[in-house]
């Protein structure tokens, strides 16, 4: 990894040439490249040039995931993988009272920045620019965080309090399959035998069956996509061995805990429907957002929820019903064309029908935008209409 910025740009960047040449490219952002870049190569080699090109065009990228970015140190696949400001203090609150924590596999410093505030931390890559990167970042950041170029399996954990890890999920030749990672797992975990408080950042596809026994799970996302899963060892899982949904919103982190409630009763489709986040479907706390809402589910195997009451919620998207029917295309069609629809967006959990072809075949050319809902209703393929958002149009009788 890292095989973007080299270390020898990294450093170059860092001269008074490399600087000028940032602040320049950076002081011009709706410029001509090549014209740029033309003019630049008159005081400084082609190779910097293009570094300092490639890093303003990363720090940009980076705006959406830290307050600092445009001072920040980073590589493509570095920034890729980082955890934003938002999640990497998520992260570190669950170090609170603890001194000295190590970051394994630091990247260029997401984690790192948070974690080394308030307390001291210890960062170690194995790729040199990484971690070079992350300990540029840390200082940027004026977190006290001594960074360390080593493989994490020969780090020595001697006085440290607590273990944040968040092994790579890809390589130089692209993704590893989910649940696999670098170090794996299994390894990261086993560090509680080392040092009880460990957080593991997976991947939010993880298969539930590799979390280890005993673990707290935590599935986060941020607007309905879901970013990443994390494995909370015993002594940093106060609620216990619990799945939990986090859901982003804004400064706001909204939480919800899975299997404190019975199985959510089953029934008719009322005037509101709730299409539940990914992090409550991923965490297995349906039927706990369908007690907290007085919803019911449409069918015990399919996650979307019904309500007769308008559900005010963060924990799904909450749309109104225009119509609700058994599928047959013949009838859908017709139905959007009385509630004057042009566009839809298709939403289908527990139904088999082919979306594209289903688009090709609406033929609509009304004026309303529509999500359909392709789902089952006791066991039936069923369909319904909803406007596309709560306040889109009042439910119909
Ligand atoms: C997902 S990134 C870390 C991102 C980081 N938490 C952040 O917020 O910026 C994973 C990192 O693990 C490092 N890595 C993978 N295997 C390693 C190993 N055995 N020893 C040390 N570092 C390793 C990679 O070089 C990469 O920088």
């Amino acid at each position: 990894m890292g095989g973007d910025l080299t270390l020898a740009a990294l450093h170059a960047l860092a001269t008074p040439v490399g600087e000028a040449l940032l602040t320049a490219v950076a002081a011009d952002p709706g410029g001509d490249p090549l014209a740029r870049a033309a003019r630049l190569r008159r005081g400084a080699p082609a190779g910097l040039v293009a570094a300092a090109e490639t890093l303003v065009a990363l720090r940009r990228r980076a705006r959406g995931k830290f307050a600092l970015a445009d001072r920040l140190w980073l590589t493509r696949a570095g920034l890729e993988q980082a955890s934003s400001d938002r999640t990497a203090a998520r992260h570190a609150r669950r170090y609170e009272g603890l001194a000295h924590v190590a970051d394994l596999c630091c990247g260029v410093g997401g984690d790192a920045m948070a974690l080394g505030r308030g307390r001291r931390a210890t960062a170690v890559d194995a790729d040199p620019v990484h971690a070079e990167a992350a300990r540029r970042n840390a200082a940027v950041a004026g977190a006290d965080v001594g960074v360390v170029v080593a493989d994490v399996a020969d780090v020595d954990l001697a006085g440290v309090d607590g273990v944040f890890v968040d092994p790579a999920r890809r390589t130089g030749a692209g993704r590893l399959r989910t649940g696999d990672s670098l170090p794996p797992l299994a390894w990261c975990a086993g560090l509680s035998a080392r040092v009880p408080p460990v957080g593991v950042k997976a991947a939010p596809g993880l298969p539930l069956d590799l979390a280890p026994a005993g673990w707290e799970v935590e599935f986060v996302s941020e607007g309905r996509e879901l970013k990443e899963a994390l494995l909370w060892s015993p002594a940093l899982a106060p609620d216990g061995p619990v799945r939990r949904a986090a859901v982003i919103a804004g400064d706001t982190v909204h939480e919800l805990v899975a299997g404190a409630a019975p199985p959510a009763p089953v029934g008719q489709p009322g005037p509101w429907l709730v299409d539940p986040d990914p992090a409550v479907t991923r965490a297995g706390a349906v039927a706990d957002l369908a007690a907290r809402l007085g919803a019911r589910q449409l069918d015990d195997r399919v996650a979307f929820l019904t309500a007769d009451d308008r559900p005010r919620t963060p924990f799904g998207r909450v749309l109104p019903v225009a119509a609700s029917l058994p599928w047959n295309l013949k009838a859908l069609r017709a139905e959007l064309r009385r509630l004057d629809v042009g566009s839809v967006q298709v939403r289908k959990r527990g139904s088999a029908v082919d979306v594209d072809d289903l688009r090709r075949r609406l033929r609509l050319d009304g004026a309303r935008p529509a999500t359909v809902v392709l789902t089952r209703l006791a066991d039936r393929p069923w369909a319904l209409v909803c406007w596309d958002g709560p306040d889109a149009a009042p439910p119909s009788p």
